[in-house]
């Protein structure tokens, strides 16, 4: 059936019907669902068979633990083993939301989805339709952003029909088309299981607003980030990614590599750090596609939004 809202690529897999979405979970089929952060590959998380499947499609070593995602903040009893009265006021206060927090697990979680970790991420994502989903499948969804293993974050279902299109199974799975993610980066993830809880990794709600919550300080990650498997590479688009501190000083290195004959394409957000977030894995993506070899990107100030774009784009420079 073509749908509108696909543009130039009709597919099989992408639906804007979420009783579509709800039958292929129940029935163990995997659903790409929209959330405001970015698009997940999500599966029934008691599900071993989904599970595995996730891991496959993605290409995704299984060692690395999927986040699950629930309804609504009522269901944390279901799948933590201990809710401590902070994660509440959390819970109440940021969810749904990009928030993920890590808590000792339950003995609903299977192995498979913490890759036999005590802990598991639990989050209630801002999206109607993934809520819809979430709440009328009654599952908790596993699932990781709905890229391949190593590649830029998808924002949208076409990013996620380009990456997985090939991978995925139109008689059982789907790609629920929700629109553009309008966060845009990943949620922030704070291990709650540990005094005082940690932020593993900064993302789509700011760490002040997380404080302001609690009324004391999260501790930062000491050392190599301790969330599993996360990888300079998971935010590298194939162009080089080179930072610069300021737009004169992008507009200067883009003389020069050009000069050189390089393909170079400056993203600079100014000071708006919510149109930041929102376009930069479209925007590398896009550079990816049109040719560039050279990503020169203006560092977003340290505030706010600012340090979870700032994280992507250290990674992504790094990476090579
Ligand atoms: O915004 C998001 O968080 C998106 C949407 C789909 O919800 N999800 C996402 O998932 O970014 P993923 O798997 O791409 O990134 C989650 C990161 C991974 O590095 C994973 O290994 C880590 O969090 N992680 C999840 N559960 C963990 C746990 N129990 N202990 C340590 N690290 C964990
Ligand atoms: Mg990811």
């Amino acid at each position: 059936m073509a749908d509108p809202r696909q543009g130039t690529v009709p597919d099989g897999l992408v639906t804007v019907d979420v009783a579509r979405a709800v039958a292929s979970i129940v029935a163990g089929g995997l659903v790409a669902m929209p959330t405001e952060t970015v698009y997940g590959l999500g599966g029934d998380a008691t599900n071993d068979g989904a599970v595995a499947r996730i891991f496959a499609v993605k290409g995704r070593p299984t060692g690395h633990p999927l986040i699950v995602h629930i309804a609504a903040a009522e269901a944390l009893d279901d799948w933590a083993a201990e809710v401590p009265r902070f994660v509440r006021d959390l819970a109440e206060n940021c969810w749904p939301g990009p928030l993920t927090m890590l808590l000792r697990r339950s003995a609903r979680v299977p192995d498979s989805v913490t890759g036999g970790r005590d802990t598991v991420g639990l989050r209630v994502p801002a999206h109607p339709m993934a809520l819809d989903l979430l709440a009328r499948s009654g599952r908790g969804i596993a699932a990781p952003s709905a890229n391949r293993f190593g590649r830029v974050s998808p924002t949208t279902a076409q990013h996620v029909l380009d990456d997985l299109g090939s991978l995925l199974d139109p008689a059982r799975d789907v790609i629920l088309d929700g629109g553009a993610s309008p966060v845009g980066v990943e949620s922030t993830i704070v291990d709650c299981s540990v005094s005082p809880p940690q932020v593993l990794r900064p993302g789509g709600i700011p760490i002040a607003d997380i404080e302001a919550v609690l009324g004391s300080s999260l501790a930062a990650a000491a050392g190599p980030s301790r969330a599993a498997g996360m990888l300079a590479s998971h935010y590298a688009p194939r162009a080089t990614v080179e930072l610069a501190e300021s737009s004169d000083a992008a507009r200067r290195r883009a003389a020069v590599r050009t000069a050189a004959g390089e393909q170079v394409r400056i993203l600079d957000y100014g000071d708006d750090l919510v149109l930041a977030a929102r376009s930069l894995y479209a925007d590398l993506r896009d550079a990816d596609g049109a040719g560039t070899t050279r990503v020169i990107a203006v560092m977003p100030p340290a505030v706010g939004l600012g340090h979870a774009i700032r994280d992507r784009l250290t990674k992504a420079a790094a990476a090579r």
